[in-house]
Parts: structure tokens; sequence; C-alpha cells
């Protein structure tokens, strides 16, 4: 009996530390995780005029909720980044949950390794800090299309101009969605 409450304790400290180290890895390299509301998610997908059928590519996709969002009320497919493996298996879980497996692909690593599906994009959806848009501000112009339309929400690239911008609520605060063309 103490043997598998001893298991239990093992795996469940395992799981903690996981989820604590991977929330810090990104806190400290990358955006921290911060989930967007789904209305400011919504007015960034009305923004970017997303369509059905169309593709929709979430860097930093946390629960996946914007491309749950996208697959179910705009009938678009999508594909999810995340580096945080504590993420990665909740945006699994979610995509899961919410029967769009056949929809949402969920990759786990970092932004680069989604590339091949930024040239396909329709539409990226991003909400990442101003910092780490700015890291890879010419690196993913160059690997987006003519054809995408992008959206920031709340964060803006510092070198790029938007050709639109619009107001929204996140976090119980007033914020921007900023839309960018190639
Ligand atoms: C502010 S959250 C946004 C989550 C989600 N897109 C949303 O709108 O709710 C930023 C996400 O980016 C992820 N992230 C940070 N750096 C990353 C990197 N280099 N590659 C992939 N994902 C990264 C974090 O783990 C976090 O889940």
């Amino acid at each position: 009996m103490l043997y598998i409450f001893a298991f239990i304790f093992i795996i469940f400290g395992l799981f903690l530390i996981l989820w604590q180290a991977s929330l810090l890895y990104v806190a400290i390299f990358g955006s921290p995780t911060v989930y967007a509301n789904s209305k400011a998610v919504r007015d960034s997908l009305k923004l970017a005029k997303l369509k059905e059928g169309e593709l929709i590519v979430d860097l930093g996709c946390g629960n996946a909720n914007s491309l749950i969002i996208a697959a179910r009320e705009f009938g678009s497919r999508g594909v999810g980044v995340e580096i945080s493996p504590w993420c990665y298996l909740k945006a699994w879980w979610n995509v899961l949950v919410n029967g769009q497996v056949g929809r949402v692909k969920i990759i786990f690593g970092d932004f680069k390794k989604g590339e091949k599906y930024l040239k396909k994009a329709d539409v990226v959806y991003l909400y990442l800090l101003n910092e780490t848009l700015e890291k890879f501000e010419d690196w993913y112009f160059e690997s987006i299309s003519k054809k995408t339309r992008t959206v920031s929400l709340a964060f803006w690239f510092p070198h790029s101009k938007a050709v639109k911008t619009i107001e929204t609520f996140n976090l119980r605060k007033k914020t921007k969605i900023y839309l960018y063309k190639k």
C-alpha cells in the first residue's frame, strides 16, 4: 500500500515540476502563458475576415482556444505551434474534447517549426509580447505569403505598419488588435 502511495506521490510531483518548469521557461525565454478572452479572439478573427475552409495558424497557441473558435464558428482548419509541454498537452486535450481533431493540428516546439504552414496560411493569429514579435519579425514576414492576413492581439510588430487597427476587450481591459499584410 505504501508503495502505491509513494508511486502516486512521485507521479504527481513530476507532473507539478513539468508544469511549473514549462511555464517558467516560456516566461523567461518567450511570451508568458496568458490566455486571451474568447471575445478578443473572435474580434481578431473577424478583423482578419477568416472564412470557411481557410487555414489559420496560431504561433504560441496556448490552450488552442483561438483554433477551436476558428474551427467551430468560422469553419476553418487550424495549426497551432506551442513550446510549453504543459500548454501543448492542454491544447491537444481541448481539441479532443471539442471534437476538432480532424480540423486542428498542434505542433510541439518553437515557432520556426510552423514555417511550412505559415507559407500556406490564409490567416495568422498572434498574441505575443512586443519583444517576441521583434525577435522574429524579419523571419515571419519572409515566411508568410502575400495572401496572409496577420492579426496581432494587444501587441504590435515594431518595424511594420498595421493596415488596420481596431479596439477590443481582453483581460477586462480595452486593448487593440493590429492587422498586417505583407
Ligand atoms: C500570451 S500566450 C498566448 C496563448 C494563445 N495564443 C491565446 O491567444 O490565448 C503565448 C504562448 O506562446 C507560447 N510560446 C512562447 N514562446 C514560444 C516559442 N518560442 N515557440 C512556441 N511557443 C511559444 C507560450 O508557451 C504561450 O502559450
